[in-house]
Formats: structure tokens, sequence, C-alpha cells
């Protein structure tokens, strides 16, 4: 708007200045003339100020789409605050610690996470330093943005039976002891053991002049009172090198989102916020498995299992819901399972269907096929193309491995149309979306409410009722009158300290706890306890050890490169040599054929099956299964396993393996869910071994 009113006082500017040739008074011929002069030059610039928004908008784009030919979404780069003689000294998306975290396990409900850089669909940003709170998207409103507090667990009854405070940490070891064994024959711990899936959410935001405070953190918020604000610190800060000493500015682009009547640009905000949900089942720990990232090991000389506890670890979530490991497999796999329980930005009462181009997207592993409910984060889904029969799959994303992606309604978020056609009948699609990746998974323990000693928790820090835990000077000494008078949200111990056996974990000087200290209970006797928020890894605790809570899983974007594909196979022969000995071209040098003989055996390949239709409308599709999805086929199991495309369309078919003659045989007895034992075209049951190498 204002640069419109900018154009039309330059025309008018530039039309004054035409040389005036005589000094009689205007006829209203010579007026008239002008005026329509004017409108000319208005109606120009109107077009060229149209062509340069367009221009600006598409110069946007084209930036979107080499970040996300070039990456997949996830965590690009950390503040860098070390370094070395050797590149991988100095931190990348990982340094001392991966994502930043640190402890706020002094507090009640926050998880330390500093800043970072992350890609969310093609869209680079920079954090704020996070430190979020324990909070997860309404279960009943719908409100933009509105939160409740994630149910922290219950102590186990059989905890709270106990008489003494040495019996009730006797029998809480015993629950540790059993989550920590994933035992849970004698003490089922799985209501109280809960994984939260937290996770890292984008969207493109209608412009308003007044910053929107992402998420709540009791520690951080954006230092900037409106986005030109911000703007400018970030400019600045880029300029000098500076940074806010609280780290409190973030980097969030602007886009040209649409042009209103084809000169006015409508501006939109990016904005991201970091959220969690308490996942509605249990997750066991032999889900997650630490990724060895060398960079991170080799700045620090840490083996594999010091580095799996330290802070630099990050972990990946098996891609099938089972106890063994599936390392190649199809795409949907159980981290898909995990995040579409993750609402968008409609709240839990979403409920939303995807039509774009005629073209409904379906649940993609359903039983009866159901259109998904595309409110919810999902990645993968099936469509039906009315010209072709059947359905076949899609992922949101063009190249983009990690994108997870839910609709909205919620008008804040900026919609985009587009029109499309089909014999002859044209109709105009609007919709909003968010992106989401997975950050981590938190265990929650009984040890956020346990409290034998029966101390008070007098509400937030800095209320009334929260200052008379450190009126006077008191700290937490273990004297009567340095002891606090209680806890509160930011001094938050109640743990007994007797039920660790080390006080400390990895230190590192953004973390605020202080181990051990005295704090009244309610008849004013000093009690030594340790903090009770979330912790990275726990204290040791005695006879099971150090016990890691918080599991970051964040992808990484660099992970999307050709570079850095061909480098983690390189890195797979290397790092595991005798098992993909038979992969080298030429044996290593101390290698002989005797050797390779005898390791062989180890490296399995993948078997190539297909399915064909008996006659007319002929065609067939083929299945990948790995070795491991073999080993378990022949143990009984069964699994899904979507088909290759022909004919314009896949089929989800339930396999399952035999013995005949002494023979495995494979073969489908479920197709396209719905309970048919038959696809709608025919295929035979049967499945052919095309390839397998062994
Ligand atoms: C776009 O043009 C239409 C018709 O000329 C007008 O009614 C509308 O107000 C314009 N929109 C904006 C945002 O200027
Ligand atoms: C979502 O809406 C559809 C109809 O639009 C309905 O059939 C379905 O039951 C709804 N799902 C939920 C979870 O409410
Ligand atoms: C499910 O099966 C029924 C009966 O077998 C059939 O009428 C229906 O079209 C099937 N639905 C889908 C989505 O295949
Ligand atoms: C501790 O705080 C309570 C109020 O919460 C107060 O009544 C009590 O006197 C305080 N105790 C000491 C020793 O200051
Ligand atoms: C080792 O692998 C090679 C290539 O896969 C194969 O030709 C050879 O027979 C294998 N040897 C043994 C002992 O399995």
């Amino acid at each position: 708007m204002k640069l419109l009113a900018l154009c039309v006082v330059l025309a008018m500017a530039q039309a004054a200045r035409k040389p005036v040739t005589t000094k009689a008074p205007p006829t209203l011929e010579s007026v008239v003339d002008q005026m329509n002069e004017l409108k000319k030059t208005v109606e120009e610039m109107t077009g060229t100020i149209g062509t340069l928004s367009r221009q600006l908008m598409l110069q946007q784009l084209n930036m979107e789409e080499r970040i996300r030919s070039e990456g997949d979404s996830g965590i690009k780069q950390i503040r860098v605050n070390s370094g070395g003689t050797k590149a991988y000294h100095a931190p990348s998306y990982v340094g001392s610690r991966f994502l930043s975290v640190h402890d706020h396990d002094n507090n009640y409900r926050t998880i330390g996470m500093g800043e970072f850089i992350a890609v969310l669909n093609g869209v680079e940003f920079r954090t704020r330093h996070n430190d979020y709170g324990l909070k997860m998207p309404h279960r009943t409103r719908t409100t933009f943005h509105a939160v409740e507090d994630v149910p922290y667990p219950e102590v186990p009854p059989a905890v709270l039976k106990k008489a003494t405070v040495q019996e009730q940490i006797t029998e809480m070891r015993e629950w540790f002891k059993a989550w920590a064994n994933q035992d849970y024959s004698k003490r089922d711990y799985r209501p109280y053991f809960k994984p939260t899936l937290c996770y890292l959410e984008g969207a493109w935001t209608t412009n308003s002049k007044s910053l929107d405070e992402p998420f709540s953190s009791d520690r951080h918020h954006i230092d900037a009172s409106s986005w030109f604000d911000l703007q400018e610190k970030i400019r600045f800060t880029s300029y000098s090198g500076r940074k806010s000493s609280l780290e409190n500015y973030a980097y969030l682009p602007t886009t040209v989102m649409n042009l209103l009547n084809g000169t006015i640009p409508q501006v939109a905000q990016w904005n991201y916020r970091i959220a969690c949900h308490p996942l509605k089942r249990d997750l066991p720990l032999n889900r997650l498995r630490v990724v060895d990232d060398l960079a991170a090991r080799m700045s620090y000389k840490r083996r594999i299992g010091v580095h799996s506890l330290s802070r630099a670890a990050r972990f990946q979530i098996n891609p099938r819901d089972s106890n063994t490991w599936s390392e190649r497999t199809s795409s949907y796999g159980l981290l898909d399972q995990l995040m579409e329980e993750v609402p968008g930005k409609d709240n839990y009462a979403g409920n939303l269907t995807d039509d774009a181009f005629e073209s409904t997207a379906y649940e993609y592993y359903a039983k009866d096929s159901k259109p998904i409910n595309v409110a919810y984060y999902h990645r993968y889904f099936r469509t039906t193309d009315r010209d072709a029969m059947g359905t076949s799959s899609q992922h949101r994303g063009y190249a983009d491995a990690n994108i997870f992606m839910a609709m909205t309604t919620q008008p804040k978020i900026a919609p985009m149309t587009v029109k499309s056609c089909k014999k002859g009948v044209c109709k105009t699609y609007t919709q909003r979306w968010t992106y989401a990746v997975p950050l981590e998974v938190i265990y929650m323990t009984p040890l956020y409410r346990w409290n034998p000693y029966d101390i008070e928790f007098k509400g937030i820090t800095g209320t009334r009722r929260a200052r008379v835990v450190t009126y006077g000077g008191r700290n937490g000494g273990l004297e009567k009158d340095r002891a606090f008078n209680g806890t509160a949200s930011r001094i938050y111990y109640q743990t007994p300290a007797e039920f660790f056996s080390g006080t400390t974990t990895e230190k590192d000087s953004a973390d605020t706890s202080k181990g051990i200290v005295g704090v009244l209970d309610k008849n004013g006797v000093v009690r030594r306890v340790a903090s009770s928020g979330t912790k990275i890894v726990l204290p040791e605790i005695e006879g099971i050890g150090r016990l890691r809570t918080r599991y970051p899983v964040m992808p990484i974007h660099a992970e999307g490169q050709a570079t850095w594909k061909e480098l983690a196979a390189l890195k797979d022969l290397v790092m595991e040599q005798p098992r993909y000995l038979s992969m080298y071209n030429e044996l290593p040098v101390g290698v002989s054929a005797t050797m390779l003989a005898n390791l062989n055996k180890t490296v399995a390949s993948d078997m190539l099956l297909e399915t064909s239709t008996p006659s007319g409308n002929e065609h067939t599709h083929t299945i990948r299964l790995s070795a491991e999805d073999i080993e378990e086929l022949k143990q009984g199991k069964y699994m899904y396993v979507l088909t290759s495309e022909s004919m314009g369309h896949s089929h989800s078919l339930r396999v399952k393996a035999y013995k005949r003659r002494n023979k495995w045989a494979y073969y489908f007895d479920e197709c396209d869910g719905n309970g048919s034992k038959r696809c709608w075209d025919g295929h035979r049951n049967m499945l052919y071994v095309i390839e397998d190498q062994e």
C-alpha cells in the first residue's frame, strides 16, 4: 500500500517537472491531457510494481526450492564456541552437545535447549535460546496456540505405601530398575514412565505488527517490541557479530505470500514453536539407538558407549516397532505412527481432509481406506486418481525425507490458493499448512511428583507466596537458616539425596542446578534433597547406574545431500569393515581370501519379489524385503509392505512366509486392507522371487 502511494507521488513529481511552454493559464483541454498522461503513468507504474513484486515472490520460492533440493528438514548448525586444529573441533549441528541440550533440572517444567539453526520445508531460520516448557496442545480448546501442561506420571502406589522414606527409596529404585531393564513382569513400570514426543513446528503466519511469542519459557523470551524491531536487532548482530547476552534474538524470515489484485504484496512472517505430545503408547527403550556422529566422537575422543550417555548423542527410532532393528525398510515406519498422533495448529480437535486437485488423500496403511485426517502431522498418504484404478502412494514434499505436514483452519496461518481445471470444470482450493519434525523423546518418570518428605510447593518463583523460599538469604545450604523454605517453580528440589549415589552427571556452563541442597519441610526440619526436574541423564542410582531420560531424535539437514549419503556408505564400510568386506572391490591390505570366506556370511542382501496378474490387464508389482525382514518372516511374523507402482497404482500387502519342501515361500494374505484376501485387480497371492543373491 505504502509502495503504491509513494509511486503515485513520484509520478506526480515527474509530471510536474515537465517543461511548461506557456505562462498563460492552463486551458481545460490541457488539464485533461495532463490528467490522462498522469493516469497512464500511474497505470504503467502499477504494472511495473506488480511485475517486480511477483519477481520478489518468485525469488523467495527459488531460494526455498534450492534449500529443499540441497537437504532435508532438520537441524543445520549450533552456535560455535570452541575450535581446534581440525575442522571437526568446531561444532556443526553437534559440538559438545547435540541441539545445545542442557539441564535446568532445578526448574519445575523447563527443558534446557539452546539456540540452533534449522530448516523446515526449505525455510532456514535461527531460534532464540529455547528452554521450552513441557506443554502440549490443548486437548479440547481450538484457540490458536492454546496449550496445557503435559501431565506428570503418578508415583507407583507400591512406593507410597511404604512407611518410611528409606523404604520408599528402596522400592522406588526397584521401579527404576524395572524400567532400565524393560522388565514389566514384576513391576509394570509402563504407566509411571511415560514417553513424550517433543517437536519443532514452523509456519508462515499472517503478518501483524506486534510480535507473537511463539511458545513460553520461564527463562527466555524474544527481546524485541515488534517484528520490525527484531529484524533490526538481528541485522545488527549479524553485521557486528554480537549476540544478545541472553541469546534472546531469533532470525525469522519473511516472505511475499501473495499479491493482492496483482500488485499489493501480502507479507507473511515465519514463526516456530516447540511443543510436546504425551505418546498414547509405550516406546520401549530398544526402539531408540544412538547415531554414530564421528566428528563429535573424535572431537572428544569418546568411545561409542560413553558417547551414547553424553550430551552430544543423538538417536534414531527403529523404523519398525520391533525388538530387532530393521535397516533398509519401506519408508513408512514407527516414527510415522508416532508423529501421526501429533495434532497441527487445530489442536487435538482438528479433523480435516485434503482434496486438492480433486484427489482425496487417504490413510497410508489403513485397514479400511478412510480419508486421512490431515489436521494431524503425517508424511505418507495414498491418493485415488479418478482416471486410474486403485490408489498410489505419495509423501509430502519432493525430496525431503523428514518433513511432516498438517493442515489447519487457523486464520493466523497464511493461506495459499490454487485454481485447477479438469474437463472444463474449474475449482479453487485454499489451504493452510504447517510443518514439523520430531525433536526429542523425553521419558517422564515418577520423580516429578515423588515427594516423600512432604515438602511444600509454593508456586511460581517471583510470586508473593514463593518469596519465603529464598527470603532472608536462604540459598539451599544445609543449615536451618540457609535451607530453602519449601520449593517453587525455579527451586524444585524434593527428591531424597540418598536416592542417587552420585551427585552430578556431565555438567556444562548452561546448567543451573546445585546438586544437593537443604530444604525445610512443613515442620521446619532440614531435608537433604536433589533437584526433581528433567535431566538428560540421571545421576547414578545404586545397583542400576546412570539412566538417560532425554533422547534427542531431530533429523539433520545435511543428511539430504548426495555427499552425505556417499559419506555415510563409506563410513559403514570403514567402521564395520569385517561386516562389509565383501563389498570391497579389492581386499584391504592384510586380509586374505580365507579370512573373507569366514566373514562372508554376515552380509545379507535384499530380496526382490513380484506379484503378477493372471491375464488381461497384465502387469506386475515388485516388493523389496531386507535381510532383517526375511528373518522376521521366517519366524512366523507378518508385515505390511507397499508394492512398487504399476499401471498408476500400488497395493499394500500383508506378507507372510512358510516352508514348502524345505524351501521358503512368500505370499500375501491381505491386499489393500479392507479384510480382502485378493487385490481388486486379481493378483496371485504367491510372490515370486526374482532377485536373491544368497
Ligand atoms: C482488489 O480489486 C477489487 C476490485 O477492483 C477491489 O474491490 C478490492 O478492494 C481490491 N483489493 C484490495 C486489497 O485492494
Ligand atoms: C472427521 O470427520 C468425518 C466427516 O467429515 C467423520 O466421518 C469422522 O468420524 C470425523 N473424525 C473424528 C475423529 O471426529
Ligand atoms: C472394501 O470392501 C468392500 C466389499 O468387499 C467394497 O465394496 C469396497 O469398495 C472396499 N473398499 C475399498 C476402499 O476398497
Ligand atoms: C516458611 O514459610 C512459611 C510460609 O510458607 C512460614 O509460615 C514459616 O514461618 C517459614 N519458616 C521459616 C523458618 O522461616
Ligand atoms: C562370499 O561371498 C561371495 C560374493 O557374495 C560368494 O561368491 C561366495 O560364495 C561367498 N563365500 C561364502 C563362503 O559364503
